[in-house]
C-alpha cells in the first residue's frame, strides 16, 4: 500500500477498536451512517456467537471528517466495546489491576495462542487472544466502509455473497454480468446466510444447526466482486504492484481464510487454455449506442465503453496484475471456526499436561460476516490502486484525473 495507508489496534475485550486511514482525497462525503450499515452487516449472519448480541457496533469519526465531509487529513475511528465494564480490570492498562483475573494457559488448536506465546514471551494467552480474535475485523470493515463510500462516486460497486457452507454449495452467479452480479448480491443480502439461492440457504442453515447440536464449527466458500473498474489500475512492471496478487494477500490476511482465488481459479487445472482465456471483442461507438449492444451489455461487460468487451470472465478482472475492465471477481475459502465445544486435545503450557480445551462462546460458522470483511479488504486495496492511477488530494481532482483517462480510453 502506498497511496492509501491504514493501521488498526485494540484488543478484543479492550476499551475499542481504533483506526486509522490516510489517503482519502478532501470533500469525500462521509457520516458515521455509511460506516455503521456495514458494521451491521458484519454483526449478522446464521451461526454467530452470543457476542454479536452483546455489540451493537457504532464508529465515531474522531478526526478527517467536517461537516460530513472528509478534509485530506488523516481519518481516525473509534469503535468502542460495549462490554468493556466487564473486563475494566482484567484488560486495565494501569499496573494495580495485575492478576486480577486467572490466566489463560490451555492454548486452543487452530488460534494463535500458542505461536503467538512462545513468540512474545507471554505466559497468560491472553495477552495474544485478545488481539489476534477477528473482533478487530470490526475496524477494518470500518475503514473498508471509508474505501467503499470514495470509490462509489467513480461508478465501482464492491459486494459478496456466499457460495458453499460445509458440504452445501449454490451456483453463485456468472460472475460477467455487473447486473447479474448486483442482483446475486442483492438476494445474497435477503439471506441469513448472505446466499443467493433460497434453497441452498435452507440446506446450509441446516447444516449449522447440526453442527450447534454436534458441538462442531463449519467453514465455507464467498465470493467478492468489485464491478464499475477502469482498465488499468495495478501495473505488470513489479510483484508488488500486481493488483491480484495485492488482492489476494489482503483477502488472505483475514482471520481463517486459508485460500484466495481470482475468476475462476483453481477452476482452471481441469480446462484446456481454449475454455479458460477470455477471448477479446470489439464494437465501435455506434455500436455501443444501439440498443442491440446495449441488450447485450447484460450479459457481458467492457468497462467504461472502451469498445472491447469479452464474453466470458474466467480471468476475473485482472489480467497481468491489472483490471481489465471486466468485473474483479475473487472466491475465498474460511477454516472451520476453530473454537468447538466438542472438546479438542491441547497442553497447559504452566503444568505441560495434556487437558481438553475449554468452551468459550463462540461462533459456529462466520463465513457470511467474513464475506463483509472480505469486501472492506478488498476496497481498501482497490482504493489504493486507484489513487496509485488517478492521484488527487481533493476529490475534484482526482475526477478530473478520472475524466481524462476515460476521454482517453474512448478514443482509443
Ligand atoms: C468474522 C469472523 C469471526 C470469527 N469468529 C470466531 C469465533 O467466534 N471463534 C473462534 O474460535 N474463531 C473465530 N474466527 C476465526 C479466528 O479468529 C481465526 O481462525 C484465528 O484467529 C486463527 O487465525 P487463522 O485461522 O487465520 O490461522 C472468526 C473469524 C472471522 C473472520
Amino acid at each position: 500500500m502506498g497511496n492509501l495507508r491504514f493501521l488498526t489496534s485494540g484488543e478484543s475485550h479492550g476499551r475499542g477498536l481504533i483506526g486509522l486511514i490516510e489517503g482519502i482525497p478532501s470533500g469525500v462525503p462521509l457520516t458515521s451512517a455509511d460506516i455503521d450499515q456495514d458494521l451491521k452487516r458484519r454483526q449478522g449472519g446464521y451461526g454467530r456467537g452470543g457476542r454479536m448480541n452483546i455489540e451493537s457496533d457504532h464508529a465515531e469519526l474522531i478526526s478527517g471528517v467536517r461537516w460530513g465531509k472528509t478534509l485530506g487529513s488523516s481519518i481516525s475511528i473509534l469503535i468502542e466495546n460495549r462490554d468493556w465494564k466487564n473486563w475494566h480490570e482484567g484488560m486495565a492498562a494501569d499496573p494495580a489491576y495485575t492478576n486480577s483475573i486467572k490466566p489463560v494457559t490451555r492454548p486452543r488448536p487452530g488460534h494463535a495462542d500458542l505461536a503467538g506465546a512462545l513468540k512474545y514471551d507471554h505466559r497468560d494467552m491472553r495477552n495474544i487472544l485478545e488481539r489476534s480474535s477477528a473482533r478487530e475485523t470490526a475496524m477494518r470493515v470500518a475503514l473498508g466502509a471509508i474505501a467503499k463510500k470514495f470509490l462509489s462516486g467513480f461508478g465501482a460497486h464492491i459486494g459478496s455473497y456466499v457460495v458453499q457452507i460445509g458440504t452445501q454449495r449454490s451456483a453463485g452467479s456468472n460472475r460477467q454480468s455487473v447486473k447479474d452480479l448486483i442482483k446475486t448480491f442483492e438476494e445474497a443480502e435477503r439471506s441469513p446466510v448472505r446466499c443467493p439461492d433460497p434453497d441452498a440457504s435452507r440446506k446450509m442453515i441446516r447444516l449449522i444447526n447440526k453442527a450447534i447440536k454436534s458441538g462442531d464449527s463449519l467453514g465455507g466458500v464467498f465470493e467478492v466482486f468489485v464491478t464499475g473498474l477502469p482498465p488499468g489500475l495495478g501495473s505488470h512492471i513489479q510483484w508488488d504492484r500486481k493488483l491480484d496478487g495485492r488482492l489476494a494477500q489482503a483477502v488472505m490476511s483475514i482471520q481463517a481464510i486459508k485460500g484466495v482465488e481470482i475468476g475462476l481459479g483453481f477452476g482452471m487445472a481441469q480446462r484446456p487454455g481454449s475454455e479458460v482465456m477470455d477471448e477479446i471483442h470489439y464494437r465501435n461507438k455506434h455500436e455501443i449506442r444501439s440498443a442491440k449492444y446495449e441488450k447485450q451489455n447484460s450479459k457481458s461487460e467492457g468497462g467504461l465503453e472502451t469498445g472491447f468487451y469479452r464474453k466470458t470472465n474466467n480471468a476475473g478482472g485482472l489480467e497481468g496484475g491489472m483490471t481489465n475492465g471486466m468485473p474483479v471477481i475473487i472466491r475465498a475459502v474460511m477454516k472451520p471456526i476453530p473454537t468447538l465445544r466438542k472438546p479438542l486435545m491441547s497442553v497447559d503450557i504452566q503444568t505441560k499436561k495434556p487437558f481438553e480445551a475449554a468452551y468459550e462462546r463462540s461462533d459456529v460458522c462466520a463465513v457470511p460476516a467474513a464475506a463483509v470483511v472480505a469486501e472492506a479488504m478488498a476496497a481498501l486495496v482497490t482504493a489504493d490502486a486507484f489513487l496509485e492511477k488517478f492521484g488527487g488530494d481533493s476529490l475534484k481532482e482526482t475526477s478530473r484525473n478520472f475524466d481524462s483517462y476515460k476521454t482517453y480510453l474512448k478514443k482509443f
